[in-house]
């Protein structure tokens, strides 16, 4: 049975504004909506189909490519065989993947996997989790850090744009973020960590129930913490009787380079790990990965994600970790991701509203400025960069605070040769800038 799907331009837009609610709407960031048909590797064509190199990989969700053949597969298998399996009965595919995920981390250690239907619902559970294990409340997060949508996630996201005004739940203190280029004492770490003191001094009980931490703050424009800050903080939380929340769901699964997950790089050992996004390549699914003593007293806790363990998903994610290994992606992402921000950082003779290029891997940042000297955040700058670039052929995305960012995390198989191809479309997108 097929169905009939209307792919004119002007029947796409309309249906979508007149049956979508006000809240999914919102999130619109094209002066003309971009219609997107179909995708293969770090490819997405239009309705019209022009094609576009993807800068954003579906928000992060596309790990090892658009549609690639052996996940399709996986989950296509699954799809014939069985679709959903509810979780209070068995079914392989879930328990291996669970296996292949607590084989990623590090090694001496008991790793429990809990599934969930999405990120968000990952870190509400990770929270949960924390409390429950500590029997204290208190949370410490990390200005500019985003963590999901749902009230729990919300409520230790530190960005007010990401915040409403919906009565979120408390029990949260932020610190200062250490973030390099912008944050109060730059690249002085001791300082951040002196606050950090400060923040549990004065901002909580004294009791800790966890800190949470982007390794790469994704959503506030790419801001890798500086190496030091998270080891710092965990002897922090830990002293303060609480436990180490690290989110992997932006900066997971080898999209940093150096590691298969982002935390590895700062000699430190979670006690939770959230995970979602690429982990199935955009089927949807979340994971609580966490040290088995830590998730072991939730056991009285009744918790049913309904989807969550969904085995197509699960089949997915195995594929997922499978092609990550064979082709090599992870350093992949480092060597593309270096060659790029060269590139990119060759810019900025030309173009003076380049403030910074940083990244780590496949996550990097574009940060626009009205001059170097003040730094004072580019916001229309960055819309034009924006929709010039989608002119010239590439989709990013905006992101930090004043939305004068262009983050640029794209599935990890974009190749050497795109480069050039996007360094070229870079410098006229910004030429609009004259
Ligand atoms: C770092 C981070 N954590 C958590 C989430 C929440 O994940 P989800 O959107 O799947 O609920 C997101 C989503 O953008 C994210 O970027």
């Amino acid at each position: 049975m097929k169905f009939a799907t209307d792919w004119s331009t002007s029947a796409v837009i309309a249906r979508r504004e007149k049956y979508y609610a006000a809240s999914q709407r919102k999130f619109q960031p094209y002066q003309k909506p971009l219609i997107l048909k179909r995708g293969a590797g770090q490819y997405l064509w239009d309705e019209k189909d022009n094609r576009l190199i993807d800068l954003l990989a579906m928000n992060v969700c596309i790990s090892v490519g658009h549609a690639h053949p052996d996940v399709v597969q996986a989950a296509s298998e699954q799809a014939v065989a069985l679709p959903h399996c509810t979780t209070m009965f068995y079914h392989p595919v879930p328990a291996h993947f669970a296996e292949e995920l607590a084989a990623t981390m590090p090694a001496g250690y008991d790793w429990v996997v809990h599934f969930t239907n999405s990120g968000a619902e990952a870190i509400d559970l990770a929270l949960m989790m924390a409390r429950t294990f500590t029997g204290h409340r208190d949370v410490v997060a990390l200005q500019g850090g985003y963590h999901g949508p749902t009230y729990g996630a919300q409520s230790i996201t530190g960005i007010s744009g990401f915040r409403h005004d919906v009565g979120l739940p408390g029990n949260v203190q932020f610190a200062m973020s250490p973030n390099p280029y912008r944050g109060e004492f730059g690249d002085d770490i001791q300082r951040y960590l002196n606050a950090l003191d400060n923040t549990i001094r004065f901002g909580s009980t004294g009791n800790l129930a966890a800190m949470i931490i982007e390794p790469v703050q994704g959503y506030v424009g790419i801001v890798p913490m500086p190496i030091g800050y998270i080891e710092g903080a965990a002897e922090r939380i830990r002293a303060a009787g609480g436990v180490m929340i690290i989110d992997e769901v932006q900066a997971g699964f080898g999209r940093t380079g150096d590691s298969f997950w982002s935390f590895e790089q700062h000699n430190v050992v979670p006690d939770i790990v959230v995970a979602a996004k690429g982990i199935a390549n955009g089927y949807p699914l979340g994971a609580v990965i966490a040290r088995k003593h830590i998730a072991e007293p939730m056991a009285d806790k009744f918790l049913f994600h309904t989807y969550g363990a969904n085995p197509m998903s699960c089949a997915a994610g195995r594929a997922v970790l499978r092609v990550i290994s064979e082709e090599q992606l992870q350093q992949n992402s480092k060597a593309v991701g270096e060659a790029l921000v060269d590139g990119l950082r060759g810019l900025m003779d030309d173009h003076p509203n380049i403030g910074d290029v940083r990244g780590r891997g496949l996550m990097i940042a574009v940060e626009l400025v009205k001059d170097r000297g003040s730094k004072a955040p580019a916001t229309e700058e960055t819309a034009i960069v924006f929709e010039q670039n989608r002119h010239h052929g590439l989709v990013s995305s905006k992101a930090g605070p004043e939305r004068s960012v262009l983050r640029l995390v794209p599935p990890m198989c974009l190749a050497q040769s795109d480069v050039p191809t996007i360094v070229e479309a870079m410098d006229r997108s910004f030429a609009a800038l004259k």
